[in-house]
């Protein structure tokens, strides 16, 4: 029999439609009569558990259709809709990030429940860190794990194209953000976010940050608002406030980086002679994106040089020559 959690958190996954956590929660109770012995039982267990997962796949992707918006009028120059389907597993996190990012996921499916004693999930996020390490593939991975549509505001458009009307223009996304739940990114926030007085916040980005410090204070009705910043140091202190949570970005140090390569090259000959310790310290400093461009250049140069296999030397030379070419942009 199953135990009396198990019973609940299976009834409480249903009721927050959380599928991954009821199919998590049923193969725990297939494993459990297996070890029991009651073998057919368990036989059955996942076989109605894999149906079932199959189904709800095609119940996702046929939902997805419905729940499409689209932006209309003027909002369509400012919110630049998609339907990502990345998930949280295809991200390489330290185990604490990790745990931040699924706590944000694991309370907005469970909105209802803490609205129920008025409370608000974690929704207005702030994301810092180096370029190329995962901030705006976490905005759809919760896009992605929530099934909501993910909308990036077109923040160059909202300084430079609408002088003067810059605040009219913020309160449509606002509205939008009230009205339809979504995942809204403002990437490259700095460039609103400027520090008040440091002398880069001249006129209309002094307006529309005002505004925005103004429309952080209301709730963002069901929705995920997220703002992502290579700078943070230059982000005005009143805005750090305003936010739910702070996820900070940083480079892979070396089981990361260790890992990145493994799942780069996981289907690659010869990636089970390399040596990845050595890889890794001539990786050391490079972002996640730096790492995954590196590894196919290496690839593509095994394929075009017709090698059979991969090995350490054209995974160092392609390092030394991207280190040399990230160099060169400084
Ligand atoms: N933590 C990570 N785990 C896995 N892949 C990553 C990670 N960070 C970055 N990447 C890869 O690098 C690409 C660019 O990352 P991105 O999220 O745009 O970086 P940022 O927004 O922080 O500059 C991603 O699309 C992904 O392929
Ligand atoms: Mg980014």
């Amino acid at each position: 029999m199953p135990t009396a959690d198990q019973l609940k958190a299976l009834v409480r996954s249903f009721c927050d439609k959380d599928d991954a956590q009821f199919f998590a929660i049923a193969l725990q109770m297939a494993a459990a009569e297996a070890r029991k012995g009651h073998h057919e039982l368990a036989g059955e267990l996942k076989a109605l558990i894999d149906k079932g997962k199959v189904h709800s796949a095609s119940f996702i992707s046929s939902r997805n259709p419905i729940s499409i918006v689209t932006p209309r009028g003027e909002l369509a120059d400012l919110l630049n809709v998609s339907h990502p389907e990345t998930r949280l597993s295809e991200m390489i996190l330290t185990k604490e990030l990790c745990k931040r990012i699924e706590r944000i996921i694991s309370e907005q499916r469970q909105i209802n429940k803490l609205k129920g004693h008025n409370l608000y999930p974690r929704q207005k996020l702030l994301l810092t860190g180096a370029p190329g390490c995962g901030k705006t593939m976490t905005a759809s991975v919760l896009a992605g794990e929530l099934r909501l549509p993910l909308m990036v505001v077109r923040l160059e458009g909202l300084i430079t194209k609408y002088l003067g009307e810059s605040a009219s223009k913020l309160r449509l996304i606002f509205d939008a953000i009230e009205k339809t739940r979504a995942v809204y990114l403002f990437d490259e926030f700095d460039s609103i976010g400027f520090e008040r007085g440091s002398g880069l916040d001249v006129g209309e980005i002094r307006r529309i940050l005002n505004s925005f410090l103004t429309f952080m204070e209301y709730q963002a009705g069901n929705s995920l608002l997220v703002a992502a910043t290579n700078c943070a140091q230059n982000l005005d202190s009143a805005l750090f406030r305003r936010f739910d949570d702070l996820l900070e970005f940083e480079k892979p140090q070396s089981q990361l980086i260790i890992e990145t390569f493994k799942r780069r090259l996981c289907l690659v000959p010869g990636k089970e002679n390399l040596d990845f310790k050595k890889i890794a310290l001539e990786a050391k400093g490079m972002s996640f994106a730096e790492i995954i461009k590196t590894c196919d250049e290496a690839i593509k140069e095994m394929i075009l040089g017709d090698k059979t296999e991969i090995n350490t030397g054209n995974l160092v030379k392609a390092l030394r020559e991207r280190r040399a070419f990230l160099k060169g942009r400084e």
